[in-house]
């Protein structure tokens, strides 16, 4: 049987909609035969259909496939049905890990939008080997958490002429005020997030023994709260620091002569009172994860907890069409010819940024991170295996169709 070339999964959940409707669109310019996948077929029309009326044309390529979580066999039909598989059925560490077993049963490719540190760390520790043998990619965090940064410490790479030793990333938002601005599905992945964050130095010290080769100079730890590019900057609590040092780690396995960069990465908010409120914020989120019935009540009652900003029904397309993103990553390392032993002495500035980053940016992320494992797969590391976007798509176009989907990376000047 000649396989799709993708199928989406969790079709019918607020990104998982999104996504279709970009698939759509994508798929005549990439010539993709695709489907979309779910647990109810009477929802999963309803998915077509109002991509149909959004993006006014018929989508006479996709096929629905029916799978459920909780049915083994399914989810291996579904994925023996396809070459990748992209799934939006989130939080992942519920609902991940056996869709990522079923891909590699299959010998499928997998991609998602996870940022959830634990699962992704959690499906590495597991599937590596397996998925190797294999001969199959499962990458995670391909959406807003992490493709900005982990490719921006590419470009910038690209682009530095010498030897780069550390980047600093920061990112600022900004988004219409008072309104929903994210969907149930993250507030939920993040407060599970924040409750078992305890799990994650065990499960570290399982994937990398040793610890990670020191290079000098050392890159500083800055302040909790530091003032830079006339913003207040506090430490950002995504996935993106653990994605970018897999990064360097993978880049180190695969290349012993590579020399790890440090990175570190930051929020930038316009005003000390922001900074301090997201601060206070991070504070009562951890403190009230800590109980089994005051995590009920933030899951229970997400809009009073958040102010507004997480909501049952998701945000409108006026919010998400109007919040913008950048990620500034600012490089540091030495020029063309001058001795690693010597201070370093050149700096570059790069910057990624684009719109709608939870629902726009990372979708049209994820599927065209999809579409290079379709078409560049020779250009990626031979191997396969659990891995991150930064080591898996450096050498591939990725950032090049990126940029013609609105995410903008760039070389900028500021001031250190
Ligand atoms: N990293 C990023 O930048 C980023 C951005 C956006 C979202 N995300 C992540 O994406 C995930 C999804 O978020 P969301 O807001 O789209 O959530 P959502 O609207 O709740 O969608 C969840 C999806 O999972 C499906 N699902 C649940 N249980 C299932 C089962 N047993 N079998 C099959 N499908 C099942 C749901 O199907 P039903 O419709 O049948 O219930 C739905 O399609 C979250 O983990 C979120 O953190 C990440």
């Amino acid at each position: 049987m000649t396989r799709l070339d993708l199928v989406i999964f969790g079709a019918t959940g607020f990104t998982g909609k999104h996504a279709v409707v970009e698939m759509a669109r994508m798929s005549s310019k990439y010539q993709l035969s695709w489907a979309i996948a779910g647990r109810s077929q009477s929802k999963l029309e309803d998915v077509l259909r109002d991509a149909r009326r959004i993006i006014g044309e018929e989508i006479s390529c996709a096929k629905i496939i029916i799978a459920d979580v909780k049915d083994a066999q399914s989810l291996r039909d579904m994925c023996s049905q396809a070459r990748v598989v992209v799934s939006c059925c989130g939080p992942y560490r519920f609902y991940g890990e056996p869709v990522v077993r079923a891909a590699i049963d299959a010998q499928t490719h997998y991609v998602d939008v996870s940022g959830e540190p634990q699962f992704i760390e959690t499906m590495q520790l597991k599937y590596d080997a397996q998925a190797r043998e294999a001969g199959v990619f499962v990458i995670s965090a391909c959406g807003f958490d992490s493709i900005p940064n982990d490719l921006g410490v590419v470009f910038l790479e690209q682009n530095f002429e010498g030897t780069l030793n550390s980047v600093e990333s920061y990112l600022s938002a900004s988004g219409p005020k008072g309104s929903g601005a994210i969907n149930y599905g993250t507030w939920e992945s993040l407060i599970y997030g924040i409750t078992y964050l305890g799990e994650l130095p065990e499960l570290r010290k399982k994937i990398y023994p040793e610890p990670m080769p020191e290079c000098e100079p050392k890159l500083k730890r800055r302040w909790c709260l530091h003032r830079r590019l006339g913003g207040w900057c506090v430490p950002f609590p995504g996935a993106d620091a653990s994605v970018l040092h897999r990064s360097q780690r993978a880049r180190r396995g695969a290349d012993p002569r590579h020399r790890p960069l440090r990175v570190r990465t930051y929020v930038r908010l316009p005003a000390l009172l922001h900074a301090l409120a997201l601060l206070l914020a991070a504070l009562i989120l951890y403190v009230m994860t800590r109980s089994r019935c005051t995590r009920w009540l933030l899951l229970k009652y997400p809009r009073l907890f958040s102010l507004g900003y997480i909501t049952a029904e998701g945000p409108s397309e006026e919010v998400i069409c109007n919040t913008t993103f950048s990620f500034h990553l600012l490089g540091e390392g030495w020029g063309p010819g001058t001795s690693l032993d010597a201070a370093p002495d050149k700096q570059l500035a790069v910057r990624v940024s684009g719109v709608n980053p939870g629902y726009g940016a990372t979708v049209v992320a994820l599927l065209l991170s999809a579409v290079t494992i379709l078409s560049e797969r020779d250009r990626m590391p031979p191997l396969g295996g659990v891995v991150t976007a930064g080591f898996a798509f450096r050498n591939t176009n990725i950032i090049k169709h990126l940029q013609e989907h609105n995410l903008k990376f760039e070389i900028v000047s500021v001031d250190f």
